[in-house]
């Protein structure tokens, strides 16, 4: 089994450094940008590409699997079983358009339902994050240990703007006894702030592919991931997410009544 996921963590790095260096290359090309929900809700054609890429890739390494894409190229779900790749080609898509920085390509890889392996990569910064529960979670090739926890009060958080604009969930509470807040715009970067242990937490609302990576590297250093009635992400639509160190779930749950 370990060998099976060490296979896939493999591709999984071999697709995100092609993915890497393709935007690299094109990012000052001129973009087809569109709205998809909204006038802040962006899709590129480097997006799409993108996404048909690893479709690809995914599609002729492992015919079995079933796809769930941010932007459509793979597989309606109707449930989770098998082998899931989730997959968000550019997350935080306005850094990407707005910034040319900030923002992640990242793949997420379940069985049954159940964490096996993810992969994120910033591409301007060139962190490459991967791993899981089985084999590890390496940076840029180099093996990190185990999350230590420190106390929330000696940690950032990562939160989603509006939410804690709002105090939803009584966000700006559980802000108030850690270290501060910051807002990347990309939740792939969020959680490779978590995992590097540079922040304790991050709390906003996700959808699948923007979570599965994140939640699945996460669990092999220590990192938990929560949806607001306390079960593990469901990965079925969008929905608040609390991850982090598990101080930070037990100081959120603590505010909610
Ligand atoms: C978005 C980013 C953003 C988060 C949104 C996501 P996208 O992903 O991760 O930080 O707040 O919920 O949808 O659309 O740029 O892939
Ligand atoms: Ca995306
Ligand atoms: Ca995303």
């Amino acid at each position: 089994m370990v060998q099976a996921t060490l296979k896939i963590q493999q591709d999984l790095v071999e697709w995100l450094s092609i993915v890497g260096d393709q935007l690299r290359r094109d990012l000052h090309s001129p973009l087809k940008v569109s709205t998809k929900s909204g006038r802040n809700d962006l899709v590129t054609n480097l997006d799409k590409q993108t996404e048909q890429f690893y479709v690809q890739q995914i599609r002729a390494h492992y015919p079995e699997a079933h796809i769930c894409g941010e932007e459509g190229f793979g597989d309606q779900l109707t449930d989770l079983s098998g082998l899931v790749f989730f997959v968000d080609p550019i997350d935080g898509t306005m850094n990407f358009v707005r910034q040319k920085n900030n923002f992640a390509t990242m793949i997420g890889v379940y069985l049954d339902g159940q964490p096996l392996v993810g992969a994120i990569l910033d591409v301007i910064g060139a962190k490459l994050l991967v791993g899981g529960a089985e084999t590890g979670v390496q940076l840029n090739g180099y093996p990190l240990k185990q999350i230590e926890p420190a106390p929330i009060a000696e940690g950032l958080l990562g939160v989603n703007a509006m939410m804690y604009a709002a105090n939803k969930y009584h966000l700006q509470d559980l802000a108030a006894q850690t270290s501060g807040v910051r807002v990347t715009g990309s939740a792939g970067l969020e959680f490779i702030q978590v995992i590097t242990g540079q922040q304790n937490g991050y709390v906003s609302s996700l959808s699948p592919w923007d979570v599965a990576a994140g939640w699945a590297i996460g669990q092999g250093i220590g990192i938990e991931a929560h949806n607001l009635a306390g079960q593990q992400p469901q990965l079925r639509d969008r929905e608040v997410i609390i991850a982090g160190i598990p101080e930070i779930w037990r100081s959120f749950q603590k505010l909610q009544n």
